[in-house]
């Protein structure tokens, strides 16, 4: 049986550095995403349009730079082995207006909506080999690049045409919604359903992320997945193409994330709907992704080096690595496009520029060996 695909969401340029302590110059977060828009992946979240007084490093400069980085990307498209889809993540309409002032700016230089992301195999039987794993079964660096080449072979040259995408976010629990946007989470639902609408009428594809759904700073780890479901439906119900179920806190565990996934299918969320962001503060971010893998979920987020983390989630680390990840899901015989020794390049290169270590044990093994 041919293998899985498994569509990685690299937020690496936006959760990543969102959260860095120091000024990080725009010249760098561009060349962050033309090195990643060369290693297979191809959804990148590349900036966000917030408040700038709302997150630290996000001050006017940094501002400016989601806007520059847009511009980027639109003007030259960072040259890449498949077409991209990028993200950028806003919290109201005016984010979406300052995107569309930006991206309306360069109208000749893209497509002016998405192309539907790569459709991963939906059906909810673990195809992927999540129980069994077999050690001598580890991925080469090959693995994705030959996985990359056996889709390419089968479609049109490569290109390095560009698609955009906006992403909104909202919060399973009051506490939280109110310190990351200010408002309750009625409030959010309320500034959002027109927000979708605008979006979706320029045929720009909505993202929603559900923070802290396995778990709360401020509320502790047990959020209640039927809340979490009922949001999930209103978003879709509202336009949503997709839910990403966020591990704001990298509270998460097993059961907890299975409980979670279960409720969701119950109430009639289907599982090609849903992404999960899984950070990873207690390290069981690779143990839930499998319990997710097994229940049929096919899209993951992270960032490479395992940057990350959130401003208003006291203590909470990174993403999962992108290189961590893309490890894992090569052993289970699932399919990336994603070349693990050119993204671990990337990790560790962006790490230094941080003067940061590289969070990726994938990473940190591969490039060693
Ligand atoms: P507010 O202060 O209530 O906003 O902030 P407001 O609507 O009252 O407006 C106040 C002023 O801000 C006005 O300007 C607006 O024009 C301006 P003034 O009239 O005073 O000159 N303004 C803006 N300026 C630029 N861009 C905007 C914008 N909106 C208003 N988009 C708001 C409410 C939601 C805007 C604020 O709380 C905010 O920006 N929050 C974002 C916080 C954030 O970025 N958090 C991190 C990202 S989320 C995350 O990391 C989680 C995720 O990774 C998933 C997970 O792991 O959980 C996605
Ligand atoms: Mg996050």
């Amino acid at each position: 049986r041919q293998a899985e695909l498994v569509r990685i969401v690299e937020v690496g340029p936006r959760d990543g550095l969102q959260n860095e302590k120091t000024s990080i110059p725009v010249e760098t977060k561009i060349e962050l995403v033309n090195r990643l828009a060369k290693t297979g992946l191809r959804t990148i979240e590349a900036g966000s349009f917030v408040h700038p007084k709302w997150v630290p490093q996000l001050d006017g400069l940094q501002m400016a730079n989601s806007s520059k980085i847009l511009e980027h990307v639109l003007q030259s498209p960072p040259p890449s082995p498949n077409p991209i889809t990028y993200q950028w993540l806003l919290p109201n309409s005016k984010g979406l207006d300052n995107f569309f002032a930006a991206f309306d700016a360069y109208p000749s230089t893209h497509n002016g909506y998405p192309t539907p992301p790569p459709s991963p195999t939906t059906d909810n039987g673990p195809a992927l080999n999540t129980s069994s794993q077999d050690p001598n079964a580890m991925p080469s660096s090959a693995s994705g690049v030959d996985a990359m080449s056996q889709s390419q072979s089968q479609s049109p040259p490569p290109t390095s045409s560009s698609t955009h995408e906006v992403s909104i976010f909202l919060a399973a629990t009051e506490s939280f919604s109110k310190t990351n946007t200010n408002c309750s989470i009625a409030e959010s639902l309320a500034r959002f359903s027109p927000l979708i609408s605008s979006a979706r009428a320029r045929d720009i594809r909505v993202r929603a992320y559900i923070s802290v759904a396995l778990g709360c700073p401020f509320e502790g780890p047990d959020v209640n997945p039927h809340r979490v479901a009922e949001l999930a439906a209103d978003l879709l119900e509202m336009g949503a193409d997709e839910i990403s179920v966020a591990d704001t806190t990298g509270m998460g565990t097993a059961p907890r994330t299975a409980e979670l996934l279960r409720t969701l299918t119950a109430a009639g969320i289907k599982n090609e709907d849903l992404a999960l962001h899984f950070h990873d503060t207690f390290g069981q971010a690779l143990l839930n992704t499998t319990v997710a893998l097994e229940h049929g979920i096919r899209t993951f987020d992270s960032a490479v080096g395992g940057l990350g983390g959130c401003p208003y989630s006291p203590g909470a680390t990174g993403n999962v690595a992108t290189e961590d990840l893309v490890y894992c899901l090569h052993s289970l015989g699932a399919q990336t496009g994603v070349d693990l020794e050119a993204v671990s390049r990337v990790g560790e290169w962006i790490m230094g520029e941080l003067g940061r270590p590289n969070e990726s044990r994938a990473g940190k093994a591969t490039l060693a060996g």
